[in-house]
């Protein structure tokens, strides 16, 4: 019997890496998307990947009886929710936008699962939630979580209290949030990998769209910070790694009783700015131009996580290095060009 998973935003970075991961391990993913954040080409990486095209349907999480007609149509395992914005600057403008979007979305999905008796879920969630990290800077799913500066990280936090709530009324769930730190790289192949929409925010992508010409340079946001080097620190996780973590998270929740979990994604490990830029320098051979310039306003100096939790209950643990992240983002790149060429 097929195992059906929905993805929603499955079109998306995360959620595209996640489909792949899913079908190497026995399921089928229903994708839901509505490709407005999404690149149409990611749905013919993923037929050349898989040797078939996934079952795409193309609609908005926030559309209820489109969700309702989805339920209906498939008995779904379990559903992988990444449907959502994530752009933290778009957020602080248009916080209505996020709000609705992400939290409609997610409430939406929830209410599809307990009429349906729909039981595991995985959600998208953030290192965010955990603010400016007051003393360590490792974080273990128990360190306090802090208040979000900025409406996106508003909507994970929240997220993760609807699903509290939920989970209270409707103990026969199997619910977990997946807090990741910084998703970079693209898969192996070559056929999927981000799309940042106009000028990308993320760092990696910055990176390699200064190397390849489409940016001038990069600004390095501020050496003053109480780092190693004066520059921030990140956890930066390969996508292909995080996607398998879903695949675990699900396999997990299928072989439980009702339950709540809360696992960080990331590598335990934290990186500056400028240990990253020496990387993709060293690993691709291209010189960078780039300057320090002030600190963005909202960043946090040092967060890593505690990837602990995740080795212990899902036996999951990254096995890709930064070595390999700016490779494949940088190889990424060039594929874009070349398309972009013909
Ligand atoms: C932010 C969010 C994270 C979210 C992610 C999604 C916070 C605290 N973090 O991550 O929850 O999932 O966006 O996109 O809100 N940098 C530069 N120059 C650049 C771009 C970035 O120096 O041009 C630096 C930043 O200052 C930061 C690091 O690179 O230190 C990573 O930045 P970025 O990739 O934007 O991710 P976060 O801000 O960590």
């Amino acid at each position: 019997m097929e195992k059906y998973i929905l993805v929603t935003g499955g079109a998306g970075y995360i959620g595209s890496h996640t489909v792949v991961s899913l079908v190497e391990n026995g399921y089928t993913p229903i994708i839901l998307d509505d490709f407005r954040n999404a690149n149409r080409v990611v749905v013919d990486g993923l037929t050349k990947i898989l040797g078939k095209t996934p079952e795409i349907i193309e609609s908005d999480v926030c559309d209820d009886e489109a969700l309702r007609t989805i339920f209906q149509k498939y008995k779904f395992k379990g559903v992988i929710h990444f449907a959502a914005h994530k752009a933290v600057g778009e957020s602080v403008l248009e916080p209505l936008k996020y709000y609705q979007n992400n939290l409609q979305g997610l409430v939406n999905v929830l209410s599809k699962m307990i009429a349906f008796n729909v039981q595991n879920f995985v959600f998208s969630s953030s290192c965010t939630v955990y603010g400016e990290p007051k003393g360590i800077k490792e974080m273990t799913e128990e360190s306090p979580k802090n208040l979000p500066n900025s409406p996106y990280g508003w909507t994970k936090w929240i997220g993760e209290q609807i699903i509290e709530d939920t989970f209270r009324s409707n103990p026969q769930l199997k619910m977990m949030n997946l807090r990741y730190f910084n998703p970079v790289g693209a898969h192996k192949s070559l056929l999927i990998g981000e799309f940042p929409l106009g000028k990308p925010n993320n760092l990696l992508p910055y990176i390699t769209q200064t190397a390849i010409g489409k940016l001038e340079k990069l600004t390095v946001f501020g050496n003053d910070y109480p780092t190693t080097d004066g520059t921030c620190i990140r956890d930066y996780i390969h996508v292909v790694d995080l996607a398998a973590a879903h695949v675990k998270a699900i396999s997990f929740l299928e072989s439980q009783t009702g339950c709540l979990e809360t696992i960080n994604v990331g590598t335990g490990k934290g990186s500056s700015v400028l240990e990253i830029i020496q990387a993709f320098e060293k690993e691709t051979g291209q010189k960078l131009n780039w300057a320090f310039g002030t600190r963005r306003e909202g960043d946090v100096t040092e967060i890593f996580a505690n990837a602990t939790k995740a080795k212990n209950v899902l036996g999951w643990q990254a096995n890709l290095t930064i070595k390999d992240a700016v490779i494949d983002a940088w190889n990424w790149e060039k594929k874009l060009a070349e398309q972009n060429e013909k």
